[in-house]
C-alpha cells in the first residue's frame, strides 16, 4: 500500500513562510513479514524475525502483533479448556490485570492496565491460543519494543523502530483499529503546535500519534487471521527522541474524561447526600417541570411505616395563591411573636425572613397525610405512632432535597407551615388529617457550590 503526500495548494502572497514540519511522508510501503512459525514460551522472536525478514532495512518500522509477544514472554496462563470455566478464567484475569474499572457493560468490563492502557477486558485475549490458553499483555511492551530493536541491530546491523501492537476500540468510534503498546526507535508523537498551514493558519493543538497510526497502518497488511503477525513500515522518516508508548497513555490531569462511565456513577452515587445544602438565594432562571416532578417521584420513594404512601407534596404553581397562602401565614406568625414581647421592628425583622418563600421560583409544601397508622388503646403508642410518621415525612422531604441537589437545583426547607398547620390547610382548602411539614423553596442556586467535605461525625457517631 502506498499513500501520496497531498499536493498543497500554491501559498498565498500574504502567508507567512512555510513552516510546517510535516511528520507524513512521500510514500509509505507495508510489507508483510511472511514465514514466521507459530510462536510459544521461550521462543527466539528476534531470530525468527531477522531470518524472515533479511530484507529489513535501517530506517524500517518493526511492527509486531503483540500476541506473539506475549506468547514468546510466557504471558500464556492455562485455563480449563471447558468453555463455561475458561470463561469464568477469563473473567477473573481480566479484573486481576485491571488497575482500574472504568465501565461495566453487561460482560464487557473497560479497564486501565499496569501499562496505562484503557480498553476493553484489560487486553485479556483468547482468540489466537490454543483452547487451554488466554494471553495476557506483555508485560512491558516498550521493553520488549528496545529489546527486539536492539536484537536486530547486532543480528542484521540495522537500526530499525519497533512498534508493538493491540487491537483496541475507540470512544466514540464504532469498530476496533491496532494502537502501540510499546515502542522503541520513533517518535511517537508528532506536535504541530506552532505551523502554519497553506492559509497562514497556526495550528494549535493538532498533535499526531505517530505510533498508533503506524500500527493501524500495518494492521492493514497484518490482519487478524492470515497468521501475519509482523509487518514492516518502510518509507517513514524517522526521528527518534527517546519517546516510548508510554507517552500515548494520557496523564490524568489532562483527562478531561478522567472519570470512567462506572467511576462518574458510583461518584456521583457517594456525593449526592453531600451536594445537598440550604440555598436561600436564587438566579432568575426557571425551573424545569419535568425536573421538578421527576425530583418528588424520587422522593416519594422514601420508606414509610406499614407500607403506607403517607407523604404529599403539594407543588404551589399559582402564584396568587401562594401569595395568599404567605400573606395569611405571615399574619398568624405576626400575632404570635406580638404575644412573645417583642417590639414591633423585633417582629418585622423575623417576619422579614419568610421573604424567601415569596420569591422563590417554586414553591412546594410537604404534608403528612398518616392513613394506615395503627391506633393503640395507650396513648404512649399512639405518640410513637405519630413519630413514626412525622420520621417518615422527614425522610421524603430529605429525599425531596437530595434528588434536586442531584439535578442541580437549590432549596431550603423552612419549616413556617408547620406553625402555622390551621392557616395553611384552610387557604389551600386541606382537611384536618393534612399535616404540614413546612414548605420547600426552590430554585437554581445564585452561587453554584460543589459537594461539601462532610465534618468529622464526632458526637454524631455513636458507635456500640
Ligand atoms: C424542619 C426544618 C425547618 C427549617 N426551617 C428553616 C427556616 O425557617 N428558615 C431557614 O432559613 N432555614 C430553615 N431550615 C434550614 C436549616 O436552617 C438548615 O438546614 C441549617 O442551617 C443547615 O444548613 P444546610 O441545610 O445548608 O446544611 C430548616 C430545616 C429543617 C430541617
Amino acid at each position: 500500500m502506498s499513500t501520496r503526500r497531498r499536493r498543497w495548494p500554491a501559498r498565498r502572497s500574504n502567508c507567512p513562510e512555510w513552516t510546517l514540519a510535516e511528520h507524513s511522508s512521500d510514500r509509505l510501503e507495508i510489507l508483510p513479514v511472511a514465514g514466521l512459525p507459530e510462536f510459544r514460551p521461550g521462543d527466539d522472536l528476534t531470530g525468527a524475525i531477522a531470518d524472515a525478514a533479511r530484507w529489513l532495512r535501517s530506517g524500517d518500522v518493526v511492527v509486531v502483533t503483540s500476541k506473539i509477544v506475549s506468547k514468546i514472554e510466557g504471558r500464556l496462563i492455562r485455563v480449563p479448556s471447558d468453555p463455561e470455566a475458561r470463561d469464568e478464567a477469563r473473567r477473573k484475569l481480566v479484573e486481576q490485570e485491571a488497575v482500574r474499572v472504568l465501565a461495566r457493560f453487561g460482560r464487557t468490563l473497560i479497564t486501565q492496565n499496569r501499562i496505562g492502557v484503557v480498553q476493553a477486558a484489560s487486553g485479556v485475549d483468547g482468540s489466537n491460543v490454543h483452547g487451554d490458553e488466554i494471553a495476557l499483555l506483555p508485560a512491558d511492551p516498550d521493553a520488549s519494543a528496545l529489546a527486539l530493536r536492539n536484537g536486530l541491530r547486532e543480528r542484521l546491523g540495522v537500526e530499525v523502530a519497533v512498534v508493538i501492537t493491540d487491537t483496541m476500540g475507540r470512544a466514540w468510534r464504532v469498530g476496533q483499529t491496532d494502537a502501540a503498546i510499546g515502542s522503541s526507535g520513533l517518535k511517537v508523537l508528532h506536535s504541530y503546535e506552532g505551523e502554519v498551514d497553506a492559509q497562514g493558519n497556526e495550528l494549535q493543538v493538532t498533535e499526531i500519534a505517530v505510533a498508533d497510526e503506524v500500527a493501524a497502518a500495518a494492521d492493514l497488511v497484518k490482519g487478524k487471521l492470515k497468521a501475519i503477525p509482523v509487518a514492516v513500515v518502510r518509507g517513514l522518516s524517522l526521528v527518534d527522541d527517546g519517546s516510548t508508548a508510554r507517552k500515548l497513555v494520557r496523564p490524568v490531569e489532562e483527562d478531561l474524561f478522567r472519570l470512567g462511565a462506572a467511576e462518574a456513577i458510583a461518584q456521583g452515587r457517594r456525593e449526592a447526600v453531600l451536594v445537598r445544602r440550604s440555598v436561600r438565594e436564587f438566579a432568575d432562571e426557571p425551573v424545569d417541570p419535568e425536573v421538578l416532578r421527576r425530583s418528588i417521584t424520587a422522593a416519594l420513594t422514601a420508606p414509610a411505616p406499614h407500607h403506607t404512601k403517607p407523604v404529599r407534596f403539594v407543588w404551589l404553581r399559582d402564584r396568587g395563591l401562594r401569595t395568599k397562602l404567605l400573606e395569611a401565614m405571615r399574619e398568624s406568625w405576626r400575632a404570635d411573636l406580638s404575644g412573645d414581647e417583642f417590639t414591633d421592628e423585633q417582629i418585622a425583622k423575623r417576619v422579614s425572613r419568610g421573604e424567601i418563600l415569596f420569591n422563590a421560583p417554586e414553591l412546594v409544601l410537604p404534608f403528612l397525610v398518616p392513613g394506615g397508622a395503627h391506633t393503640y388503646p395507650d396513648a404512649r403508642r399512639n405518640d410513637c405512632e405519630r413519630t413514626m410518621f412525622t420520621v417518615a415525612g422527614g425522610a421524603a422531604v430529605q429525599g425531596l432535597l437530595i434528588a434536586l441537589a442531584a439535578e442541580e437545583l437549590g432549596s431550603c426547607w423552612i419549616g413556617s407551615t408547620i406553625f402555622a398547620a390551621d392557616v395553611a390547610r384552610e387557604v389551600l382548602g386541606l382537611g384536618a388529617g393534612w399535616q404540614p411539614l413546612g414548605a420547600v423553596a426552590i430554585g437554581h442556586p445564585l452561587s453554584p457550590a460543589g459537594p461539601r467535605v462532610p465534618a468529622a461525625p464526632g458526637d454524631g457517631l455513636v458507635e456500640l
